[in-house]
């Protein structure tokens, strides 16, 4: 019989591709999501109906709650990934993000303690709390710098990264302070299946498909690590099966590439499956820039690889395809996400921005 987790966020991007992954794998999943614009349960149709998949609408910053399902589920494992997650919406309404990001995470944390103290002894060796973080905590590399390590200094810049900061150092405290058995890992850009088209690579393959302008922020020269979230997924687990109780380990693409690099291979790719009588290139738009826009992330992915054996399936160039396929073979996932909500946001965001 396979394990019982708790995962939260798992209506979102890489929960949901998480939770598809665990039951597929033969674990039980409790899903413990807010639902908020960013949750879909349209990403877990495919297991609607699993005996093994529970769902739980709800926020982890609702203590009770999160009391209740610990003890009717005595999950082995917690994963969070409930979190707000888009930096250009925390530079518009940052308190959200504290919220959720750090009181959401100080009352999982709280809970999930009161609850290992309680476990038998055999439960509380197996039991862990593994923490899903983000590269953007370390700050922004200059273009020589070396990638982040698990050593780095954290310098967040956005009120999401300082956010997810402090959600890790508050794991820390938790694990230091009480010996709750967590684990934490910081990834890079992830891109792939049911991603919300508010971040980079959904966003340009929608309005690449619908004709619309290509927005690329400043000069178009910020690199990102692109992760494809199969493969994060795959690396949590192995965390969570491996990973030494206290551990921090960060995960990456091996795939720095600027934004403008990302743009045009979506396009190059846009060309060939769905051609238009002039290259989508032309849809390239510089737009204003993003105030305190990180220039670089760089991941270095060596202890995950060399302690606990991870390795990525897909590299960029065919991460992307299967993405863009993706994209092109949902039409109605893109119909059900792409409400008034989303159209708010997206007229919010870029229709005040103007030119560069
Ligand atoms: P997402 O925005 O797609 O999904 C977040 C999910 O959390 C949604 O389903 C939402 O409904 C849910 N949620 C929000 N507030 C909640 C609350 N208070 N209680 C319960 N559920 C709540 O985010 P994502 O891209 O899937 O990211 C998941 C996690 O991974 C986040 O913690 C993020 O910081 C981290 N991360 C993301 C990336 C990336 O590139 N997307 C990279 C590294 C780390
Ligand atoms: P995003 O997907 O929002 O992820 P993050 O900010 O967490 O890295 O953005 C990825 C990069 O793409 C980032 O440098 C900002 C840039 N970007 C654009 O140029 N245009 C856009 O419309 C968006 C959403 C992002």
């Amino acid at each position: 019989m396979g394990r019982t987790i708790l995962v939260t966020g798992g209506a979102g991007f890489i929960g949901s591709n998480f939770v598809l992954q665990r039951i597929a794998a033969g674990d039980r999943v409790v899903n413990l999501d807010k639902l908020t614009y960013a949750g879909n349960l349209g990403n877990l149709v495919s297991i609607k109906d699993h005996p093994e998949h529970i769902f739980v609408h709800g926020g982890i910053e609702d203590a009770g709650l999160v009391h209740e399902l610990l003890l009717a589920h005595c999950p082995d494992a917690i994963v969070n990934f409930a979190a707000e997650s888009h930096v250009d919406r925390s530079i518009v309404t940052p308190e959200e993000f504290i919220f959720t990001n750090v009181v959401g995470t100080f009352r999982l944390l709280h809970e999930s303690l009161a609850y290992y103290r309680a476990l038998p002894s055999a439960d509380q060796a197996r039991f862990r709390f593994l923490h899903v973080s983000t590269d953007e905590v370390y700050g922004s590399l200059s273009k020589d710098d070396p990638a982040f390590t698990e050593a780095s200094a954290y310098e967040p810049n956005s009120p999401y990264s300082a956010s997810k900061a402090s959600s890790d150092h508050l794991v820390r405290a938790y694990r230091h302070t009480y010996g709750l058995p967590t684990l934490t890992t910081n990834c890079s850009n992830n891109y792939g299946p049911y991603q919300f088209p508010e971040k980079l690579i959904p966003l340009v393959i929608l309005n690449a498909l619908n004709g619309k302008p290509l927005p690329i922020y400043g000069d178009g020269l910020n690199v990102r690590d692109w992760l494809y979230v199969g493969d994060h997924c795959e690396a949590i687990a192995l965390v969570l099966e491996k990973g030494a109780v206290g551990e921090t380990y960060n995960i990456g693409g091996d795939s720095e590439k600027t934004n403008i690099d990302v743009v045009t291979t979506i396009c190059a790719i846009m060309d060939e499956v769905r051609p238009t009588n002039a290259p989508h290139n032309r849809l390239i738009t510089f737009v204003k820039d993003r105030p305190g826009h990180d220039r670089r992330y760089a991941v270095d992915a060596s202890k995950i690889k060399q302690q606990l054996g991870w390795s990525q399936r897909e590299s960029f160039t065919s991460g992307i395809r299967l993405t863009v396929e993706w994209y092109l073979s949902n039409p109605a996932w893109i119909k059900e996400v792409t409400t008034g909500d989303y159209r708010k946001w997206i007229t919010a965001n870029y229709e005040s921005r103007g030119a560069k």
